[in-house]
């Protein structure tokens, strides 16, 4: 059988990981997790079987009590090392000690000061795509599924928390042993651990938020629509099938916006903004659970079906609670920066497409809003021909006949000529999913909020009049959004501080529009923002959100000299994973 996977040595021609029992104990001091894990097989195997591993110390590998020959392949910059274990004779389990590595990928460590809370370390993972095998050695591909339970030993008085059911607690001598079990299959990037000072409220009779205490009220007060969008999922995609949906609200330093673990995602605390503005990225994590969780894709080439079809679902719910008009609002601002990152890798490169070979690409690398947007303007597409009930009816079919399965976009591709043949020849399927740049008659998403802010524009770029503060004090933060997004860059000196005013910029709390606010700013030589240039990057670590103002920074004259400096300052801040895009964006304009 082939690679099938360009990111993973698994062979899937050899037996499968079908459940792994943990132990694993969390040590801040040395920076690393000391675990060991049993492994059962999918059936019983002969001859080698393959495993991912990157950067991971392998102590002892064991079968039925035995030593078992293992031995550890050529270091490759993006896979790692391919760990192979000799025969297992026909067996179906085996046994690995090891112990992660103090840079493992998938790991930040916080100091305490690194916290919200400021009193105690912190440690959190984040798999998605390939950092799993920075932490446990498995088969490292989304096409293989498994169940899991966990013990972990963490330093009292800190608590444990994973993607998975929780099982118990006990003390357990200077520390306390928590206990987990995942009974539902996943891929190994959707593994999922944090340590810290870590409390948690209820929401509803399913849904919980997890924070550091500081933050637990605010936070509750945010999310309190939650158990509403489950209900609402379910409703349109079918049976909620991982039992709970919980939340947590990570420190300072998550480098997402969200991370759709199972049963508990992984949330950046900006999303505590104390107005509701960002329900739809808990809306978007939430419909992972169905899309992305339940039907995964098979490679991170497919990496559309993921995301495209989670921007489709979290759309379709946040109309039931902004409507048409606010649901489509954010399909223009999406395409916006869609159209922006399409830019920046030039709009006739291989990530402008839906699905390019990735052999020898990290995929970290190329992850932008082209997936999200281009897949979700495909699906609207095809919804636009056989109109919303058939394609409901379809959407709904598609998840209950994949679920817990892997699929590839040209499986995707047969499914929909089988059961939507007249989507499948109405739209150009090729040129979606394989051709670079994006097609000219992709559907529009009117919406008269959107028309509103357009009129704001006209005014300002045909009469040079920008927008008095009556006229935008009724606007939501997404209609904010979409107006920064618009407006020309640079602009004139005294038009920024205008706006800063205008629109309050000095007071937002949704750094979304004060990154783009400081984008403009940067670009346009208005330098009094530097101080708050300075507080949003050494206190975000959204990379969504810093990124662009590094890029500002780095590409205008009077700000070059300082980009680099000032990442310097707080790289130390960081995630590894958000060190390394803004090392690339640096990189590639000299600094
Ligand atoms: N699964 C992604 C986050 C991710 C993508 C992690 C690629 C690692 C590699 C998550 O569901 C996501 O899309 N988050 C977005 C939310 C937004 C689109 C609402 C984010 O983090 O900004
Ligand atoms: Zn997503």
């Amino acid at each position: 059988m082939p690679p099938h996977d360009p990111h993973s040595y698994t062979d899937l021609s050899q037996a499968r990981i079908e459940h792994i029992a943990f132990r694993l104990e969390v040590d801040f001091e040395e920076r690393r997790i000391h675990g060991r894990a049993s492994y059962r097989l999918d059936r019983p195997c002969r001859g080698p079987l393959d495993l991912d591993t990157r950067g991971l110390d392998i102590l002892a590998v064991h079968s039925a009590g035995a030593p078992l020959r293992w031995d550890l392949g050529a270091d490759e910059p993006i896979l790692g090392q391919r760990m192979r274990l000799a025969d297992l004779g026909g067996r179906r389990e085996v046994e690995i000690q090891f112990r992660t590595r103090p840079e493992a990928g998938a790991l930040q460590w916080l100091t305490p000061e690194q916290t919200g809370g400021g009193q105690h370390p912190y440690l959190f993972t984040q798999c998605q795509p390939i950092n799993a095998r920075t932490v446990f050695p498995c088969q490292d591909s989304p096409s293989v599924r498994f169940t899991y339970e966990a013990e972990v030993l963490a330093p009292t008085p800190l608590t444990a928390v994973m993607a998975a059911a929780v099982r118990g607690a006990e003390d357990a001598g200077p520390a306390r042993r928590f206990r987990f079990s995942m009974p539902q299959p996943i891929p190994s990037y959707l593994f999922a651990l944090a340590v810290g000072d870590i409390t948690r409220r209820d929401l509803g009779p399913r849904t919980a938020v997890f924070t550091e205490p500081y933050l637990a009220d605010d936070a509750a007060w945010e999310f309190a629509q939650t158990e509403q969008m489950l209900a609402e999922g379910e409703r349109l995609f079918g049976p909620y099938d991982w039992e709970r949906y919980d939340m947590l609200v990570l420190p300072p330093s998550f480098p997402y916006g969200g991370m759709e673990n199972p049963r508990l995602t992984f949330m950046t605390p900006t999303i505590v903004a104390g107005n509701r503005a960002l329900v739809n990225l808990i809306a978007h994590e939430l419909a992972h659970s169905w899309t992305g969780n339940l039907v995964t894709n098979a490679t991170w080439e497919d990496f559309w079906l993921n995301e495209g079809w989670t921007t489709y679902a979290e759309r379709r719910i946040i109309e039931v609670l902004e409507g048409p008009e606010g649901a489509n609002l954010r399909a223009q601002t999406g395409r916006n920066t869609m159209f922006r990152d399409m830019r920046n890798f030039g709009m006739d490169s291989d990530p402008t497409r839906l699905k390019f070979s990735q052999k020898g690409i990290d995929p970290e690398s190329v992850v932008s809003y082209v997936p999200y947007e281009k897949g979700y303007s495909f699906l609207v597409a095809l919804e636009r021909v056989v109109g919303r009930s058939a394609f409901d009816r379809f959407a709904r079919e598609y998840i209950g006949d994949h679920r817990f399965q892997s699929l590839t976009t040209e499986a995707f591709v047969d499914y929909l000529q089988r059961k939507l043949p007249a989507a499948a020849r109405a739209v150009n399927l090729r040129a979606w999913l394989y051709e670079p740049g994006f097609p000219d008659d992709a559907p529009s998403f009117p919406s008269s909020l959107a028309d509103a802010v357009s009129e704001r524009l006209f005014d300002y770029q045909e009469q040079g009049r920008l927008p008095q503060r009556e006229q935008v004090a009724d606007w939501t933060s997404s209609q904010t959004y979409l107006f920064l997004q618009m407006l020309p860059r640079p602009l004139p000196l005294e038009d920024c501080r205008t706006l800063d005013q205008i629109l309050d910029m000095a007071h937002t709390r949704i750094v979304v529009n004060l990154s783009n606010f400081l984008n403009i700013s940067i670009r346009s030589g208005y330098q009094e923002v530097l101080p708050r240039v300075e507080a949003l990057v050494g206190s975000v670590g959204r990379m969504f959100v810093i990124e662009p103002v590094f890029r500002a920074l780095a590409t205008t004259p009077w700000s070059r000299p300082l980009a680099r400096p000032l990442f310097e300052r707080y790289r130390e801040r960081h995630h590894p994973i958000t060190v390394s895009t803004i090392e690339g964006v640096l990189h590639r304009e000299g600094l």
